[in-house]
């Protein structure tokens, strides 16, 4: 096959935010710039770079608009910034980012524990944030964290998480990432979870959030390709996790996911060669190891 025959897989590179968000140690603004320069030349084709979110619930993330006004930008690459209300989806256009991702959780106990709301006070934010949004010629994605299960509340139905993403299709949202924030979803699940969203919203561009927490990431990532999912957010080294969820681990690992998906003859657009150095990067600015495969291994291929 060559690349123009090959199907395409959109990697979002989430490390900035879901990985930086859960470490207690707070990496230099100016590091996180040259990361995020670094990643901006790995391929990927978005990167989320942080969060305005309350710097004391993830201080990790205070300088949200110091690091997104130092990154040299692409213009092959979209820049987000996750957001969980107003404040932050003002900060984040004044910041000029791209994209904007609002947070909610299928999960109403874990929605309390990460933004201190009730889905309907997150959904009534939610229309305001997509005007503003809307306004200032921005995209705008929502997240639903704890889709495929909660570390509080334990199973989340299908039908609740489906409820929410109708809420979504209401406001006229029209690009949409399931999370699984704690890493409970099984193969089984989310190939149930795709083909059910895909009908119901076949128009809404779907993006999957998987942790590796029990070792099911790239299962569940299999499971979603075959069910015709075609995004999917992804680490830097497998780092990760929601600070408001007990027992959160990393992401599934940029590379290893990429690694898997250009073995299988798709078409990532991501340079593999190019992320060891920069998870190295990140490993030393962290002072630890990171747990992803194939940046130990090295490539099968
Ligand atoms: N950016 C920066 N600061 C913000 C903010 C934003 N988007 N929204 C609120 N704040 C500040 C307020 O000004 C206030 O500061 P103060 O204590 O110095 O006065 C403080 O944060 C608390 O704000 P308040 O409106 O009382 O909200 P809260 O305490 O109920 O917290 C959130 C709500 C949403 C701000 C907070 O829970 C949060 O930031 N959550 C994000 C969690 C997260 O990122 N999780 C991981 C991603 S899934
Ligand atoms: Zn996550």
């Amino acid at each position: 096959m060559t690349a123009e025959t090959r199907a395409r897989i959109h990697i979002n590179e989430v490390a900035m935010r879901d990985g930086l968000q859960i470490e207690p140690v707070f990496v230099p603004t100016v590091d996180k710039i040259d990361l995020v320069n670094d990643l901006s030349r790995s391929g990927v084709e978005k990167i989320e770079v942080t969060a305005f979110v309350s710097p004391k619930a993830v201080p990790a993330l205070a300088d949200a608009a110091q690091v997104l006004g130092g990154i040299n930008r692409s213009n092959t690459v979209r820049y987000s910034a996750l957001i969980p209300n107003l404040r932050g989806a003002q900060a984040a256009v004044d910041a000029r980012v791209d994209e904007v991702n609002f947070v909610m959780s299928a999960s109403e106990s874990h929605n309390r524990a990460n933004v201190n709301m009730t889905h309907e006070q997150s959904i009534a934010l939610l229309a305001q944030v997509a005007q503003l949004v809307k306004a200032a010629g921005i995209d705008l994605n929502a997240t639903i964290a704890t889709s495929f299960g909660c570390s509080i509340e334990g199973a989340v139905p299908l039908s609740r998480t489906m409820e929410i993403a109708e809420r979504y299709a209401r406001l006229g949202i029209t690009s949409v990432t399931l999370a699984d924030t704690v890493g409970m979803a099984n193969p089984r699940q989310v190939a149930e979870m795709v083909r059910a969203f895909k009908a119901q919203f076949p128009d809404t561009r779907l993006t999957l959030h998987f942790h590796d927490t029990r070792g099911l990431g790239l299962a569940n990532v299999l499971a979603a390709v075959q069910q015709g999912a075609e995004s999917f957010d992804t680490a830097l080294g497998g780092l990760g996790g929601c600070p408001f969820a007990p027992g959160a681990t990393g992401n599934i690992c940029t590379a290893d996911t990429v690694h898997m998906l250009e073995a299988m003859g798709f078409d990532t657009g991501v340079d593999l060669a190019a992320l060891p150095p920069i998870a190295a990067r990140l490993a030393k600015a962290l002072d630890r190891d990171l747990p992803g495969r194939v940046l130990k291994a090295g490539p099968a291929y």
